[in-house]
């Protein structure tokens, strides 16, 4: 068995809305492998956004606990929070959210400014050769396609060398030839031993992951 990168149990997040509670997700256990690719499927509004968030130490859970990479989470400040997050974990979502005054080489810099390292010139220019970037290093995201700006956004998440890539619908935004090469970029930086959790609408896109779990009304149905 390969060892575990993140675990949760009795996983739940609640939300207010009104004078209902909304189960956006109740008691889930999950366990993702190091070096594992794992898809998240289901309805919009099941709840993958959520889960996500939480595997991510983006929001906290109602209740239960996430371990990663061995370490309890569940009693962190958010200060280190920050810390764990920023050193383990890429995210990279729907919308690109990239700054739109900062070059294509100087967003993917960013998260080493938030973490206060030195910037190696050489690794940049090796991601931005990794994703086909390199023409396109002093041009600003307005100028880019839809790919080349998710293609940025992948690499502002590699920075930091995370141990795991969590993506939140990344080809929602995009047709299907490109997303078709975001999933192959997936697929490549798996082999390289990265792991990754991606939520997805799209099927056939899931299928290429080693494993698809499917939500439903904040339930995993099928794993
Ligand atoms: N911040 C929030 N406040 C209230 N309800 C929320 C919030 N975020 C999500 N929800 C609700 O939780 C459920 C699951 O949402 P979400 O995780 O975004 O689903 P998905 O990503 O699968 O579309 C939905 O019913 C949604 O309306
Ligand atoms: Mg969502």
């Amino acid at each position: 068995m390969r060892d575990t990168i993140i675990a949760a149990r009795g996983l739940s997040k609640s939300y207010r809305r009104g004078s209902e509670n909304v189960h956006a997700l109740r008691a889930t256990d999950l366990s993702v492998g190091k070096g594992e690719f794992v898809s998240i499927v289901g309805p919009s509004g099941s709840g993958k956004s959520t889960l996500l968030h939480l595997l991510g130490l983006l929001e906290t859970p109602s209740s239960g606990r996430i371990s990663l990479q061995g370490r309890e989470t569940s009693w962190l400040k958010e200060r280190d929070l920050v810390k764990v997050r920023r050193g383990s974990i890429g995210f990279v979502f729907q919308q690109f959210l990239l700054l739109p005054t900062l070059t294509v080489e100087e967003n993917i810099e960013l998260p080493l400014l938030f973490s206060r390292k030195s910037v190696n010139k050489d690794r940049i220019a090796g991601i931005m050769e990794m994703l086909e970037l390199t023409h396109r290093a002093r041009h600003l995201p307005h100028q880019l396609s839809g790919g080349e700006m998710q293609r940025v956004s992948i690499g502002r998440a590699l920075v930091n060398e995370p141990g795991i890539i969590m993506a939140d619908e990344p080809t929602g935004n995009l047709d299907t030839a490109t997303a078709d090469k975001i999933y192959s970029l997936f697929k490549r930086l798996n082999e390289g031993g990265l792991s990754l959790i991606v939520v997805t609408h799209n099927m056939e896109l899931a299928g290429r992951a080693d494993r698809v779990i499917r939500l439903r009304d904040g339930q995993i149905i099928s794993d």
